[in-house]
């Protein structure tokens, strides 16, 4: 018996070294991969070549975050894996997150889009259309909580595919409305949709992606008032505009407390120039507690977002940006965006090349250049009829000076000839 019990022994103790060895080995060969540096390098030079001149997309490249990954290597939080998993306005989530910098970085933005710090619900997202989701996944279940029915969305034609992209994803019945030619939705044509027996889930395109279109508010809300439809909840894409407009003379029209809305989606690696997409979501704490279905006990019943694990980075460096930018930063640089669009909307116009710009938007349109513009500069396209058929749009970011302006406008100048 006792011979058995050794050899048993015995035969255990082998597997397990046999087994130790074998992981050695095959952690040796993972790890001892080359990494191919020279092909990185390339590929990094690239990017830097590419980033100097496409100027179709709107993008702040001025990222300068080289301070922040400075901090970052030396306090060695990449030896850290961390998750924002959770409410991050929740007290009592102990974890290793960077909740504490998120709240602060949405009680930056709260007053300046008009909520209260007292109502104000908010997280870092993982970009514009994350916003969206939550703004248009929290506005239809409020809107069931309300009246036990499921809405009707009503977006213009010209908003961000991704509100018909999500539409589509959250089962939405989604009625789409016409714009006109500068891009805004045509109300007349709303007030014909809109189906005052069913809730409405209205999302206000704040700058549409091509023109840079303001949906008018106060008209879509005249219609609302006049029709009545018995529950409503209005969700604001402001991907792009919700950057600089809170720090222009402007600020009020995304100021639910001057035009009311319910949420509020703006993109973060669009006008404060992130090396990754990343964005905010605020709503007020009222309608995150009318939409909540689920309670996740592991987590302090605390799970409020569609998506469970989260940067922490992203709010890390989102916070980085607010502190050594500032307002008066963040002022500076809206003015000189606005003021570089108009001059170039202004010298397209010196060359007699049709162009045109929306009241309060950094994006300058224009007819279509040919093929090898386009190409250089990585000019987005567009077709509308009623302005001639193809069109190709700047969007005026940080990154792009007046002497980039010049040198466009002088390009399509040579290229009328
Ligand atoms: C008006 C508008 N909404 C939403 C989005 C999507 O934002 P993101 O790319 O951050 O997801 C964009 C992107 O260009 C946009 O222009």
């Amino acid at each position: 018996m006792k011979k058995i019990f050794r050899n048993k022994t015995r035969i255990s103790i082998a597997v397990v070294a046999i087994t130790f060895i074998f992981s050695i080995f095959y952690s040796a060969q993972i790890f001892s991969e080359e990494i191919p540096i020279e092909r990185l390098n390339k590929f990094a030079k690239q990017m830097h070549e590419l980033q100097k001149r496409l100027v179709g997309y709107p993008v702040n490249q001025n990222t300068e975050l080289k301070e922040f990954y400075e901090w970052y290597l030396g306090s060695k939080l990449y030896e850290v894996s961390m998750n924002n998993v959770g409410d991050p306005r929740k007290a009592g989530i102990i974890g290793m997150n960077t909740h504490e910098f998120e709240n602060e970085v949405i009680n930056f933005f709260a007053p300046l889009y008009g909520f209260s710090k007292d109502e104000v619900w908010g997280i870092v997202t993982m970009s514009g259309t994350d916003g969206n989701s939550h703004g248009m996944y929290f506005g239809a279940r409020q809107l069931f909580h309300q009246t036990k029915m499921r809405p009707i969305c009503y977006v213009s034609e010209e908003a961000h595919y991704s509100i018909k992209r999500l539409a589509d994803v959250q089962n939405l019945e989604l009625r789409l409305i016409k714009a006109d030619k500068e891009g805004k939705m045509i109300v007349s044509e709303f007030e014909k949709a809109l189906d005052p027996s069913r809730p409405a889930l209205v999302v206000i395109a704040m700058g549409t992606t091509f023109k840079g279109a303001i949906d008018n508010q106060a008209e879509i809300d005249a219609v609302i008032r006049r029709k009545k439809p018995i529950a409503v909840y209005r969700h604001v894409d402001a991907a792009l505009f919700g950057g600089y407009l809170p720090f222009t003379e402007n600020k009020d029209l995304v100021n639910r407390k001057v035009v009311y809305f319910d949420s509020i989606a703006v993109s973060g690696h669009k006008f404060f120039g992130f090396d990754e997409p990343m964005g905010i979501f605020l709503t007020t704490k009222k309608t995150l507690n009318q939409t909540n279905p689920f309670e996740i006990a592991y987590l302090n019943q605390a799970v409020p977002t569609i998506t469970c694990s989260r940067s922490a980075l992203s709010p890390l460096k989102f916070w980085w940006k607010i502190k050594r930018t500032g307002m008066e930063g963040f002022k500076a640089q809206a003015e000189i965006i606005l003021a570089n669009a108009k001059y170039m909307e202004k010298e397209l116009k010196k060359i007699n090349w049709p162009v045109w710009r929306g009241d309060y938007s950094n994006t300058v349109y224009f007819k279509r250049p040919g093929k090898i513009l386009m190409e250089k500069y990585g000019f987005a396209p567009e077709f509308d009829s009623r302005l001639g058929g193809d069109l190709a749009h700047v969007v005026v970011m940080q990154n792009v000076s007046r002497e980039d302006v010049d040198e466009i406008v002088n390009d399509i100048k040579t290229s009328k000839k």
